[in-house]
Order: structure tokens, then sequence, then C-alpha cells
């Protein structure tokens, strides 16, 4: 008896509901360890598959690809950015590549006013205190942060992440909104009274400033020492997009010498970050490891997501949410 079941390599284990409407149609190989597939298990497994169901810490490149062979036709990634994947090799082998926006945009959103917050009152320095038993008194003059009401808030990446962020802080703490973005956005100028400027621009004038951009080769190290410099002193940065758009040895300098406030970041280059990196032991720098999506609500919608576009290019459809080159 033939079996016409297409093949599909799943790099982890996701939601169960969505992997059951997987499992239904296809023959899963589901990899079942909680660390990436090593890289020659990953050459392994997705040789002759069909569809490959990857998170964003596999490298899909053009050797994969090729180790893959002709029978792959979709790759799903379980994330909305896809810099993991390369595209231009995808497109030139005709593979459909598909991504989950819109399902982790509140998650995140709220990752990123967490990250704003927590950073402009100190919050890991605080609980810290009480861990390490250092709490001593009600100090007048202790663990002093900063306050966000009508404070300016730089918004680099006007998306949709981007936009919940604009939502909450100008809504709750009627923040003044400004942003970069390739193209001017007038709803964010009627809803927010938002302005849309330069990224120097932006960095000078803004008291806090919250990255929600792709990394691509043009936003990579974006935020270096001279645009680091920009930034008031009392600035706050915080990071929920990638690591790679923060030249981090500049950031660490920037915060170790009192250049700028502080920072909040959810991602870092490379993730993990080293045990032995400088950028772990300031005080002034808050790190989260990369949890923006970590919600239930939006972890299963991301799968079913992701399963809905590997079924499309399964059966050569077009996919629900398809990314382009
Ligand atoms: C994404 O989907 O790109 C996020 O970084 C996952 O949290």
């Amino acid at each position: 008896m033939t079996n016409d079941r297409p093949r599909v390599f799943v790099t982890r284990q996701i939601p169960a509901p969505a992997l059951a409407r997987l499992s239904a149609v296809a023959d899963v190989d589901l990899w079942p360890g909680n660390l990436p597939p090593a890289r020659s298990e990953l050459e392994r497994r997705v040789a002759g598959c069909a569809g490959l169901l990857s998170l964003l810490s596999d490298r899909i490149d053009g050797a994969l690809l090729d180790r893959a062979g002709s029978s792959l036709r979709v790759i799903s990634n379980y994330a909305v950015g896809v810099n993991n994947i390369d595209r231009v090799a995808a497109r030139q082998r005709g593979i459909a590549v598909g991504n989950t926006p819109g399902a982790l945009t509140d998650a995140t959103a709220d990752m990123a006013v967490l990250l704003l917050l927590a950073a402009a009152r100190r919050f890991s320095e605080a609980i810290l205190q009480v861990r390490q038993r250092l709490w001593r008194t009600w100090e007048p003059l202790g663990l002093l942060g900063r306050e966000l009401r009508g404070r300016s808030l730089g918004i680099v990446g006007a998306g949709r992440i981007g936009e919940a962020v604009a939502e909450r802080l100008h809504g709750g703490w009627q923040m003044q909104i400004h942003y970069t973005s390739r193209q001017a956005k007038p709803q964010w100028e009627q809803r927010f009274g938002a302005r849309r400027m330069e990224l120097d621009d932006l960095l000078c004038t803004s008291d806090f400033v919250s990255l929600h951009c792709d990394l691509n080769p043009s936003t990579h190290r974006m935020i270096d020492a001279r645009r680091l410099s920009l930034m008031p002193l009392h600035a706050v940065l915080v990071n929920t997009s990638r690591g790679e758009v923060i030249d981090q040895a500049a950031l660490y300098h920037a915060l170790a010498c009192g250049r700028l406030l502080a920072a909040g970041l959810d991602v870092t280059d490379p993730e993990p970050l080293p045990a032995e990196s400088p950028l772990r032991s300031l005080p002034n720098c808050i790190i989260a490891p990369h949890i923006g999506s970590a919600t239930v609500e939006a972890r299963t919608a991301m799968a079913e997501i992701a399963v809905d576009n590997l079924l499309a290019g399964l059966e050569g459809r077009p996919l629900p949410h398809a990314v382009s080159t």
C-alpha cells in the first residue's frame, strides 16, 4: 500500500490542537527536544519533506534547502520575524514561506510596556534588593526612577506591534508619540497625534524609545554608538524586535557610563546571551529571555496560523500569511 500523505518536519513541540490538525493530513516528524535540533539533525530530517515548520532559532539557508531537495514546497515559520530564513534562496527554489503576523501583537506590545516601566522604575534593582536582604527602610532618595506621563515616546517601526504600543502608552499615559516609517501613517497622526521623524531626530527628541522594526541589512546594528549618543541622558531604550538591531557593545558602554538611563531588552544577540556578557551585570539593564509572545493566547494563535500556512502550501494553495522576499 502506498502512503501519499505528505511528510513534514516540525522542529519543536507546539500547542497540541494545531499539531493534531496537521497530523490528521500529514506524516509529522516532531523534534522531541526543547533545544533546537543540531544542524546535522535538521539536514537529515528535512531531506525528502514536503513541509517544514520552523522556529526563529532554526537557521534555514540555501544549503539546508538543497539538503531538503525538490520535494520541499513550504516553510512555515512559527514567528512573525523571518530573519532566520533565506527568503531569496526559498523563492529561487519555488518554496513558499509563511509567518504568523497579528497573533502576537498584543502580547509583544504588553511586553514592551512592561520593559519600559520596569526599566524606568528600576524594577529589577528593587526586586534584587529584597531578594538579597538589602531592604532596610523606606528611603526618600532610594531607587528613584522616572515617570512616563506626558513624556515623548519614539517608536521605531510603525507596524502592528508599534501601533499597539502607541495605543497603550498614548491612551494610558498620554505620551507624545514620535515614529519612523517608510511611509507616513495618517491614522497614527489622527489617533495619537503622532509625528513622523527621521531616526536621528526621533532619538534626539524622545525620552523613551521602543524598537519594533524587522531585522534586515538596513537595520542590522542600526542603534550604534553614534545613535546612542544622540539620545537624551535620561532616555530609556526598549527592544522587543531582534537583538541584532542594537550594537550591544555600544549599548553596554552607554549604560555603564550613564550616557543612557536604562534599557529593557527582550531580545539579544546572540540568544541566549552568553553568561559572560557584561550586559548581564548592569543594574540599569533588564533582560528577559525573548518572551514577548509567551502567552497562552499568542502561542496558541501562532500555532493555528503556522499550521494554516503549512496546509495551504502542502495543498498548493496560496498561504494565508505568505512572506515576500
Ligand atoms: C516573532 O514572532 O518574531 C517573535 O520574536 C517571537 O516572540
